[in-house]
């Protein structure tokens, strides 16, 4: 079985595979937003790929994520894993704790978000997606979580936002009233293509801030995202690490 990985900011580090190699792949969408790096971990079959290009050069609007998940299925791919930096949106998330996601809510606006543009004839193409994340993988993610004994939450509602601005504290407040617990950029917009596509899709989402909502401390910003996904990294490397161990 082949595994998928797309390692989202500051998790797009390539060094956690074994005997890498590269391998470009075309879509019909055109290429991925990364080169796909495949190697071995734990003596499984993997495919790394960095969500916003080696670089961090693809905006949220603009990561392909058509040709992301059609190059990791068309790779062989049975099964997604994803990483992510979201704000937590509750006071019992905290920085560094990890987010086993298990709902979304899609509040993107600019991108393109399904693989059916058109219908075969008297074929329409509605995705069933009350619960579009993967269970089995979530299992897995949450039992590794355990094992270390990582702060983390079973479950999490992600509101994946359009971006690359953060939001007003309205819309924070308006997040938390719609009973989101995280916020993000990618991943909604990630899972329902996976599932469209048929490939079981989990994430493991790292809390890095709280927003805006709070108004006891200043509101989000980009370096402290970076600064204290650094500090956890670790984190979300061994809990894919023992996921993929044990798949
Ligand atoms: N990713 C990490 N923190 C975030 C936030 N507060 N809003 C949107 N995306 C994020």
């Amino acid at each position: 079985m082949k595994i998928g990985i797309i390692g989202g900011s500051g998790l797009d580090d390539p060094e956690i595979i074994d005997n890498p190699t590269d391998i470009e792949v075309d879509t019909p969408y055109g290429p991925p937003n990364s080169t796909l790096r495949q190697g071995r971990i734990a003596g499984k079959d993997v495919v790394l790929l960095a969500r916003h290009g080696r670089a961090h050069t693809a905006t949220p609007s603009h990561v392909n994520y058509r040709a992301n998940i059609h190059a990791l299925r068309k790779v062989g791919c049975a099964a997604i894993l994803s990483t992510t930096a979201v704000g937590s949106l509750r006071q019992e998330i905290g920085r560094g704790d990890l987010v086993i996601l298990d709902q979304f809510i899609d509040f993107t606006r600019h991108r393109a978000a399904t693989f059916h543009d058109r219908f075969e004839p008297h074929n329409p193409a509605h995705t069933p997606m009350a619960d579009p994340f993967s269970e089995p993988l979530r299992e897995l993610l949450v039992a590794a979580c355990r094992t270390f004994g990582y702060r983390h939450h079973d479950k999490g509602t992600v509101v994946t936002i359009e971006g690359p601005r953060f939001s007003t504290r309205a819309e924070s407040n308006m997040f938390r009233a719609w009973g989101a617990d995280v916020i993000n950029m990618s991943v909604a917009t990630e899972c329902i293509l996976a599932v469209e596509a048929g490939v079981p899709y989990a994430t493991v989402a790292m809390s890095t801030d709280y927003d805006c909502w709070k108004t006891d401390e200043p509101p989000v910003n980009w370096e402290e995202i970076v600064t204290i996904f650094k500090e956890n990294a670790e984190k979300v490397t061994s809990v894919l690490v023992e996921v993929i161990r044990r798949m």
